[in-house]
């Protein structure tokens, strides 16, 4: 039989019977709080927004400069920038599946190599790749591969310059050129 803790009596068997009486709170609260997160991680997959993993057919195709880019471009950039996503298991589980649809949605509708493109603005791949917002950091968290290093960061720009400019443009200073902004590309 237990009463009230009594703080006027320091003794270890004072100090266990209080501990076990705080535990249990302490454990009802981990439970609820722990029940809620599940109890919505179901709920929400219910949610039929980030089930829509097609990948519509590749009506246009790439000539790479080498398979060098192309391969970097698929490591780097290929899931939201083609219609030839990988989609990984957790692309299925909300909320990650939400933002996978809407990050692969978006990025096709900027820039989709599988499909005829208006232009490439290869510029803003360059600056994207150069500034570091492209690929996204949190890509990078389970495609590690994205990650570029600074080589690889040049040899792709090196190498989507060579294959989107190249017809173009066969300007030898390749990178250097920085006057495209005028050139009319259609
Ligand atoms: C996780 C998906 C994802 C990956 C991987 C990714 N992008 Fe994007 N990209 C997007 C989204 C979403 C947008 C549009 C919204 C935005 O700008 O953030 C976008 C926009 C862009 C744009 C348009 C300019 C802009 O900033 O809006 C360019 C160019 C681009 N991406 C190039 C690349 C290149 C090059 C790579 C590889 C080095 C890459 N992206 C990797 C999702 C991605």
């Amino acid at each position: 039989m237990e009463g009230k803790p009594t703080p006027d009596d320091p003794s270890d068997n004072e100090a266990d019977a209080s501990a076990n009486r705080r535990w249990p709170t302490w454990r009802r609260l981990l439970l609820i709080v722990g029940a809620i997160v599940v109890g919505l991680l179901v709920l929400i997959q219910a949610v039929p927004y980030g089930r829509d993993h097609t990948n519509p057919p590749v009506t246009a195709t790439t000539t790479w400069d080498s398979p060098q880019t192309q391969s970097l471009f698929a490591t780097a950039c290929g899931d939201c920038h083609s219609n030839e996503t990988e989609w990984p298991w957790y692309s299925n589980i909300a909320p990650v599946s939400w933002l996978t649809e809407k990050d692969v949605k978006d990025g096709r509708e900027e820039l989709n190599i599988s499909e005829a493109q208006s232009e490439v603005e290869v510029e803003e791949m360059v600056e994207v790749i150069r500034d570091g917002s492209m690929p996204p950091w949190f890509y990078t968290i389970p495609h590690p591969d994205a990650d570029l290093s600074s080589r690889e960061k040049e040899a792709l720009i090196t190498g989507l310059e060579a294959t989107f400019l190249g017809r173009e443009s066969t300007d030898p200073r390749g990178e250097e050129a920085e006057s495209e902004d005028e050139q009319d590309e259609s």
